[in-house]
């Protein structure tokens, strides 16, 4: 298993490029099984998930090739209705493929996605929504069985503005003849990017000034192409490590407006940031006292919950007390325990973390039990004095592309090493 040793503390400065958004490439990949017709998609970041997407659209009966950055899906068989426990286990976003297939096929049969570590994160919403399309679901060993005769347009409202959701009833309805109108619909930056790629392929969808996503069903989609968003959580995991190290950092190729709470935050907190056309710089006037803000994550444009941790390590860093509260998954704390063995302060009530922060860090060996929380101890890492060593990085390579390429790029003392190789 792959290691970070990193060796702080380091104050990053530069440049640095933002990749395409893994989570708006997984949906628009996915929707690639909504037509026959060959599909181009750029600015496709090199992922471990992005990886498994292609795995399992090969698996349904698609062809991917993948070339710097550009993925092209075309049809390699017919389409297929179910897919292996094996690529749901590894990746809950796979239930995604629901919405296309039951549209597709009037079938799916999918493996339940199950809780992961993050927290529960049942399907519920999802199925609701296919059950007022015209679907019956049900559960057989492990697995949710959708079956349509007919599906049909409909009026759903969500109880939660859930992205997933939202992106598997839209990913179907697009292809059922008459008005759908899904109300409470997440406003995710990833799923406007989803719906500017179904609208390529002749999709006709709008979100009206409510935020409700109308939809106007077609019989057939064409080809799709499009280039994938900037990833605004790999962009706010960049502007908050600058923050963090008290570094002069340039942000390019990124949407400012997506991230505008966390810039404000930043400003409040102190930190000089700048917004330009795709681009964010932030740095650190020597000299400033810096104060910590707190933070409760909600849907967009609320707080990224995706940010509640690296944004964690930040807080630990700024002297006095703040406090986060996480309001959208009920276990994404699991990098706390790990910033205390590096020497933070914070204690966590249910949903609320209290930190204290101003004392200094220290190099640790630490592990990174999920995406987000692993990006938090990389942040830590270069913050603290002496040598630090990340376990289990697969985490981290599911959602960053070149992360030790970009941070070293920024004057990062960081190498990746897998003892096991030595
Ligand atoms: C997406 O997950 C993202 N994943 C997550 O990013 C992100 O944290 C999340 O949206 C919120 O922004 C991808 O895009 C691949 P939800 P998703 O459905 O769609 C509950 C990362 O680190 N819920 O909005 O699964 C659910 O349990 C990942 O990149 C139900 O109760 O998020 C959670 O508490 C992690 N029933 C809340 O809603 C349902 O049917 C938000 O979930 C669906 C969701």
């Amino acid at each position: 298993m792959d290691r970070f040793i990193i060796k702080g503390p380091v104050r990053l400065k530069g440049e640095v490029e933002i990749s395409g958004s893994k989570n708006a490439s997984l949906p628009i990949l996915m929707a690639t099984l909504l037509t026959d017709e060959p599909c181009v998609l750029t600015r496709v970041p090199d992922l471990r998930d992005v990886r498994t997407t292609f795995k399992l659209l090969t698996e349904l009966g698609k062809n991917v090739s993948y070339d710097g950055n550009m993925a092209v899906v075309t049809n390699a068989g017919p389409l297929k209705g179910s897919v292996s426990y094996d690529l749901v286990k590894q990746m809950r976003a796979s239930f995604w493929v629901a919405g296309p297939l039951l549209a597709r096929l009037k079938h799916a049969q999918i493996p339940l996605p199950g809780g992961c570590a993050i927290g529960v994160r049942p399907v519920d919403i999802h199925l609701k929504g296919f059950e007022k399309l015209g679907a019956v679901c049900t559960t057989l060993k492990g697995d949710i069985l959708i079956k349509a005769g007919e599906l049909k347009p409909a009026k759903i409202v969500l109880r939660f503005p859930s992205v997933g959701a939202t992106i598997n009833i839209m990913m179907c309805a697009v292809l059922i003849p008459g008005q759908t109108i899904i109300e409470n619909a997440a406003k995710e930056p990833e799923v406007d990017d989803l719906i500017a790629a179904l609208k390529s392929m002749g999709a006709d969808i709008t979100v009206d000034a409510q935020g409700r996503v109308i939809i106007e069903g077609k019989a057939a989609l064409g080809p799709m192409k499009h280039a994938v968003v900037a990833d605004r959580i790999e962009t706010g995991t960049f502007v908050i490590a600058a923050a963090a190290t008290r570094g002069d950092v340039i942000i390019k190729n990124c949407v400012p407006s997506h991230n505008e709470i966390l810039v404000e935050n930043l400003v409040e907190s102190g930190f000089e940031v700048v917004t330009g056309d795709g681009r964010i710089h932030i740095k650190y006037k020597e000299g400033v006292q810096l104060k910590p803000v707190g933070i409760r994550t909600m849907p967009y444009p609320g707080f990224a919950t995706d940010l509640q941790a690296p944004y964690m390590s930040l807080l630990c860093t700024l002297p006095g007390a703040s406090d986060i509260t996480e309001d959208i998954f009920e276990n994404r704390y699991m990098h706390a325990p790990e910033l205390v063995r590096m020497g933070a302060d914070i204690t966590i009530e249910k949903t609320m973390a209290k930190i204290k922060g101003g004392a200094p860090l220290s190099g640790a060996k630490v592990m990174a039990s999920d995406l987000r929380g692993g990006v938090a101890l990389v942040i830590a890492a270069l913050c603290a004095g002496g040598e630090s060593s990340i376990d289990r990085v697969y985490h981290i390579d599911r959602g960053y592309e070149n992360i030790e390429q970009k941070f070293a790029g920024l004057g990062a003392v960081i190498k990746r090493f897998n003892p096991e190789k030595q």
